[in-house]
């Protein structure tokens, strides 16, 4: 299952994501009140470190995902009986940031905040919208085309309010991958990309370049932090 091949055993490349994530949140959120914002995770996948590294300051917290395995799994993580052990290793590097050491019962907070829902990406039009969000190799992963890939930043960026601080990551220079007969494509994005495609959205913004590979056919992982800006995107 996706999860075990991805996240039993944590990854160097992940973990850096989480301690970067943990710092820039830590960082820009340290004057806000603790579960005052409404968070959203995008095409969460089977993936639950983006959500963790939002917790502390979520009085809400939205799982969107479209397919229906990863819905069925995310809904098992919120569970009253408590999120995977899997994930634990991630929540312990988060707990190096006090903000993070205040949430005494992560398992019991994550039940108690977070919900899933089975949503399309291209569906977020801007009626919808929230105070801080991440979206992780998503808009990078649903095809070749870079009309496509714009347009689920565009989603993303579209669902988040004015000075909503964000993360986005996209595997770089992927030119997709197979898995027996089935082919999950994937649009080349580079920093220039990224940051073209993030820019025209956000307030501020870095782009992190990891150069940890994963997989055969990517470069590496790009990890954007930013805030979004007041302009309303059209998709
Ligand atoms: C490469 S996976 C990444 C999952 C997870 N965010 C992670 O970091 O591992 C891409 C995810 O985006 C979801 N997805 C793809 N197209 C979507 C869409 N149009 N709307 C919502 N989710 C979508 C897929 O189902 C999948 O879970």
């Amino acid at each position: 299952m996706y999860v075990d091949n991805n996240y039993r055993t944590p990854l160097e490349a992940d973990l850096q994501i989480v301690r970067l994530l943990r710092d820039y949140f830590g960082r820009c959120l340290a004057d806000v009140t603790p579960r005052s914002l409404w968070g959203v995770d995008v095409g969460a996948g089977a993936n639950l470190y983006p959500a963790l590294s939002m917790l502390p300051w979520c009085a809400k917290l939205m799982l969107l995902e479209y397919a229906q395995p990863n819905v069925e799994y995310l809904e098992r993580q919120v569970a009253p009986e408590g999120f995977d052990g899997a994930w634990d290793a991630f929540w312990e590097v988060l707990r190096e940031r006090p903000a993070y050491r205040d949430v005494a019962e992560p398992r019991s907070r994550v039940s108690e905040i977070v919900r899933v829902e089975r949503l399309n990406l291209f569906d977020l039009d801007g009626h919808r919208r929230w105070d801080i969000g991440t979206m992780f190799f998503v808009a990078d992963s649903m095809s070749e085309c870079p009309e496509e890939f714009q347009r689920g930043v565009s989603c993303f960026m579209n669902a988040l309010g004015e000075g909503a601080p964000y993360a986005v990551a996209f595997m770089k220079e992927s030119i997709g991958y197979d898995v027996g007969e089935h082919r999950y494509p994937a649009y080349r994005v580079n920093r220039e990309r990224a940051a073209g495609s993030l820019a025209p959205f956000s307030a501020e913004l870095e782009i992190h370049d990891l150069d940890h590979v994963v997989r055969p056919g990517h470069e590496g992982m790009l990890l954007a932090l930013g805030r979004r800006n007041s302009e309303i995107a059209v998709p």
